[in-house]
């Protein structure tokens, strides 16, 4: 049996598993970062704050907190930096560890992981493609009495898809009255277009609310680490005393309240994505394609005139040079569906005349 890896950007992983020799590097739409990043002046800031590395960060990290708070419009005492998204979903897990949560799939894997790791009880709800993956609301409510915590990821991770703010509202109101917090993991937040604002100002009327971020996506920094939890300062004073000294580091501290600051970038980047996912989707549809109704920088897609031939799809694409990721390991998409990244123009555009081909010989 095939040992797909985990996660999407692993171009040489891939090589190997499909025995794909030579040294020319397959074009990557398997990971979903944004083709511009990271900002031109990182670099140069990097080595700035050089020195910052000779030095313990300092503890509490209150400038680059509050840069945070300031950012998202909260006060200090709501906001928690961790390394990555992915230390925020493991420590929230902690907090609820050995109680019951819901997770809906198809969506990231690391709730799932957080959740074993921390002896939680999961039940899935499985939300599929024909309803354009639209929660089932009315049936995740009557779950909610006995639920600890729900994790959400908005907007999705596969499908690009966005939960509908009335139901996200039903479901924290009836959380509030079972004691059921409600974890909303918002990494690709940015990526929506400004008529979908993030949940930040709904953390004052829900406390049962807890928000995850990542800057790892918008800025294309895997390698920093750079994530932050948002929630009710009692649960912020729980997760900060579970959490490792020092972990984030100096530079990522120092940087922080610049990578914020520069607006410019996440507005370009929402201005190209409009318009280049708008040209992508189109002709998908032309083509005769299935996309999911993504509103960011990814979207899962299948040939709906032949939705079996997934699995050759994927290897037709890499023999043309172009790497996507399978959907082995999401719950309910069983590799039926291939997640693939809106990249720059010329990129998309090799894709999009590999799909024709496609086309042309099935
Ligand atoms: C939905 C979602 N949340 C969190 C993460 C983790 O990001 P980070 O690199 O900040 O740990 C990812 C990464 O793929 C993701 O897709």
């Amino acid at each position: 049996m095939m040992k797909w890896p985990n996660h999407g950007g692993q171009p040489e992983t891939i090589k190997k598993l499909f025995h794909i020799e030579g040294d020319k590097a397959l074009l990557d739409f398997s990971a979903n970062l944004n083709p511009f990043g990271p900002p031109s002046w990182l670099q140069e800031a990097l080595q700035e704050h050089y020195k910052t590395i000779t030095r313990y960060p300092e503890p509490t990290y209150s400038k680059s907190s509050a840069s945070v708070a300031a950012h998202e419009g909260i006060d200090q005492d709501k906001v928690l930096l961790t390394n990555g998204g992915a230390e925020a979903i493991f420590l929230v897990a902690k907090f609820f560890e050995k109680g019951k949560a819901l997770i809906a799939h198809p969506t990231f894997l690391e709730y799932e992981r957080a959740c074993h790791h921390y002896h939680i009880d999961v039940e899935d709800i499985l939300v599929g493609h024909e309803s354009g993956f639209t929660l089932p609301v009315e049936l995740i409510r009557q779950k909610f009495f006995e639920k600890d915590v729900m994790f959400l990821c908005r907007p999705n991770n596969p499908t690009g898809t966005v939960i509908a703010e009335e139901d996200l509202k039903l479901l924290l109101e009836v959380g509030g009255k079972t004691g059921t917090y409600v974890v909303v993991d918002e990494a690709f937040v940015d990526f929506l277009p400004t008529s979908i604002p993030t949940l930040t100002p709904w953390l004052s009327s829900y406390p049962n609310l807890i928000l995850l971020r990542s800057l790892t996506k918008m800025y294309t920094i895997p390698g920093l680490r750079i994530g932050f939890i948002m929630a009710h300062p009692t649960i912020i004073n729980v997760l900060k005393n579970e959490q490792i000294p020092w972990s984030i580091n100096s530079l990522v501290d120092a940087l922080i309240p610049r990578l914020l600051e520069d607006r410019s970038f996440v507005n370009k980047t929402r201005v190209w994505l409009h318009e280049e996912s708008r040209n992508v989707f189109k002709r998908l549809t032309s083509l005769g394609f299935y996309f999911s109704p993504s509103q960011v920088n990814f979207y899962l897609l299948r040939d709906k005139e032949q939705p079996q031939r997934t699995g050759e799809l994927y290897s037709f694409l890499l023999e043309h040079g172009i790497l996507t990721r399978h959907t082995h390991n999401f719950k309910g998409l069983n590799g039926d569906f291939l997640r693939i990244a809106i990249r720059s123009n010329f990129e998309n555009e090799q894709l999009l005349a590999v799909l024709q081909k496609w086309r042309n010989e099935s």
